[in-house]
């Protein structure tokens, strides 16, 4: 998670480093619905896959679950995760999502944002799988991704090389119905889907997600740091080229 070298940063660390601190596609709306659509109660076992950089933990803890994980595999999130949140029953582990140390049919409600999409496809079945390995039945899993609409395979490609270059992350988003039957295959029933733009770097998300003063900070911070300008800016571009092919998606599921 240390940028040492703008040039070959994941684009998400370099966010973060810029003080974004939402850095899933469907922003802090998208999240709100994934958080409201898990219905976490105090007597909930809840697990987190890659929680980054805490924000959603934050609102999944305020909801004052019975107990919660967070499995990431960044040293540096995680130590960053145990000096910022602290409390009974509150643990974060370092480690893969695809292979946690979490018993069988042991928690109530899963979910992971911006994680699954990082994955090639055998890989996010696997996270899905350990997903629906340690959720009891009727358990909750919910993911916030990338997704496609309207491709083909070429422009499917496409998305993907751009996507790899300018962010340095295998991303392999998916459409709707692609994301719906990765789920499904391993047992899962859809129960809720959200979408929303994948609008991440555009201003008015930006102050959405960030409120006004910490978009003024990171626009001059930015500003500051040439390097970190230009793959930025080759991100915006990006995004922008594809647009019309690219979302975000929230789906809430059921283990059945
Ligand atoms: C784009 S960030 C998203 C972080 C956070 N979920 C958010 O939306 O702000 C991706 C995170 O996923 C973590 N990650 C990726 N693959 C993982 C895996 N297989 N197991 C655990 N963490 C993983 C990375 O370490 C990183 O913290």
């Amino acid at each position: 998670m240390l940028v040492s070298d703008f040039e070959k940063a994941q684009g998400h660390w370099i966010l973060a480093r810029m003080g974004k601190k939402v850095l899933r596609p469907g922003g802090r709306v998208l999240t709100q619905k994934l958080v409201s659509g898990l219905h976490i109660s105090n007597s909930d076992d809840v697990v987190e896959f890659a929680p980054g950089l805490g924000f959603t933990a934050g609102l999944a803890l305020a909801k004052h679950p019975h107990s919660y994980i967070g499995v990431d595999a960044d040293e540096e999130a995680i130590a960053l995760l145990h000096k910022r949140i602290n409390g009974d029953n509150i643990d974060f582990q370092l480690g893969n999502a695809a292979s946690t140390h979490i018993e069988n049919n042991s928690k109530d409600k899963v979910y992971g944002e911006a994680m699954l999409t990082m994955h090639a496809d055998h890989r996010k079945s696997e996270i899905i799988k350990e997903a629906y390995r340690i959720l009891k039945k009727g358990g909750l899993y919910a993911i916030h991704e990338l997704g496609l609409k309207d491709v083909d395979e070429a422009k499917k490609s496409e998305v993907q090389r751009d996507l790899a270059l300018s962010i340095k992350v295998n991303a392999r988003p998916l459409t709707e119905e692609e994301w719906k039957a990765l789920l499904e295959k391993e047992g899962f029933r859809i129960k809720n889907v959200y979408t929303n733009k994948m609008s991440l770097l555009e201003t008015k998300r930006v102050i959405e997600d960030e409120g006004f003063f910490r978009s003024l900070k990171i626009g001059w911070n930015i500003l500051i740091h040439p390097a970190a300008r230009k793959r930025i800016t080759e991100m915006y571009r990006v995004f922008k080229k594809h647009k019309e092919h690219m979302n975000s998606i929230v789906i809430i599921a059921e283990k059945i």
